[in-house]
């Protein structure tokens, strides 16, 4: 039932391609110049008249949820709060019939996620719930539900549900945008060609098992790991480092590149490891400085760039290179060399990577 793979994580970070397919294709026909998501009721009127939104979910949902936050806000000007399900739900949140509230979950059965929709309902929010457990309860009691087609993730790190809620985030961007005016029908085409193309590239991506493999030995045995990113890199970045921490019980911490200097640069010191993922145009500049600061600090720097870009090998110890595509869309390919890496580190440790002591698949207690 593994496929032939060693393990069920192996097996379903190489169904990605097809995860990714089968979430993103039947919402975006090529005989139509929209998202078509027919099981989201929310009309444009409704749309029209919300004034923010809250992403709530847990864990690996919840990073996938920080990218939804700065992609629909960035496009749509709409204000986004992303929140964990644990905080936003004791904390009296400000919720009306105005506000929109978007959970996240691959299991639709996390407790604090359930209670966070649970109060939003309650308040009069509008919930759609972006779920891969068919049936499960976030998906009875959300207004609206966009399924992830991640099919049964068996794993208890999540590796393909992310992907397929990265694509979720993408189409619900695209969405929202086209109806509220933010978008043309034209830039909407060319995206979605970005979008067609996004399973052939992850499986490029995937070719690059053995390098990735190759350089997990090669730092197997760091004691502290970051890594840093700015924007969308620095989302990504969040994801990289749970996965370490989860599967090779490395400690690691993810941070705002920008952030290094106002403290935490005081723990780079001679072979430190630093993963700095820099896929962003905008901001790459600012992100190889700092990069260049830690290396002047002895740290040691993987770097994880977009194709074409030679100039950062100058400046890095190793790069890892994925696919060129739209800036929106960087996310879902930056994280997949993360998770072979963590993979890696986990079975060279010689930890049951599958099953991560202490945790379980799906959180039913709070
Ligand atoms: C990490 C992981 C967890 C889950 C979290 C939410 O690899 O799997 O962080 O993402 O427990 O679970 P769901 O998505 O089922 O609500």
């Amino acid at each position: 039932e593994k496929g032939g793979y060693d393990h069920f994580m192996l097996k379903e970070i190489f169904e990605q391609a097809k995860v990714v397919k089968d979430t993103l294709m039947p919402r975006l026909p090529e005989n139509q110049n929209r998202v078509v998501l027919d099981e989201i009721k929310l009309s444009k009127d409704e749309l029209d008249n919300i004034n923010k939104i809250y992403i709530v979910a847990c864990g690996t949902a919840y990073y996938a949820g920080l990218v939804g936050k700065y992609l629909i806000e960035r496009i749509t000007r709409v204000p986004v709060v992303a929140e964990v399900a644990s905080e936003f739900r004791y904390r009296d949140p400000v919720i009306d019939e105005n506000t929109l509230m978007i959970v996240i979950s691959q299991s639709g059965e996390t407790a604090d996620t359930l209670a966070a929709l649970r109060l939003a309902k309650q308040r009069g929010a509008r919930v759609l719930g972006v779920v891969n457990v068919v049936g499960s309860s976030i998906a009875r009691e959300a207004d609206d539900i966009l399924y992830t087609w991640a099919g049964p993730e068996i794993a208890v790190a999540s590796t393909k549900a992310y992907s397929a809620q990265l694509a979720a985030m993408y189409l619900l961007t695209c969405h929202i945008a086209l109806e509220l005016g933010k978008m043309t029908e034209d830039e909407f085409v060319s995206l979605r060609d970005e979008l067609y193309q996004l399973p052939r590239k992850v499986n490029r991506v995937l070719s690059k098992a053995e390098k990735i493999k190759r350089l997990a030995d090669k730092y197997v045995h760091s004691k502290n790991v970051f890594y840093v990113g700015r924007g969308l890199d620095y989302m990504v970045s969040m994801e990289g480092s749970l996965k370490l921490k989860e599967i090779a019980y490395v400690h690691s911490e993810p941070y705002a590149a920008g952030e290094l200097k106002h403290g935490p640069i005081a723990l780079i010191e001679d072979a430190t490891l630093v993963i700095g993922i820099v896929t962003q145009e905008d901001l790459y500049e600012k992100t190889v400085s700092n990069l260049k600061e830690i290396k002047a600090r002895d740290g040691k720097v993987l770097a994880i760039a977009v194709k074409g870009n030679t100039e950062i090998e100058k400046v890095v110890d190793d790069v890892i290179y994925i696919p060129q595509t739209h800036w929106m869309f960087t996310s879902l390919l930056a994280n997949i060399p993360q998770q072979l890496f963590a993979y890696y580190v986990s079975t060279a440790l010689g930890h049951d990577v599958d099953k991560p002591r202490n945790l379980a698949k799906s959180v039913t207690v709070e």
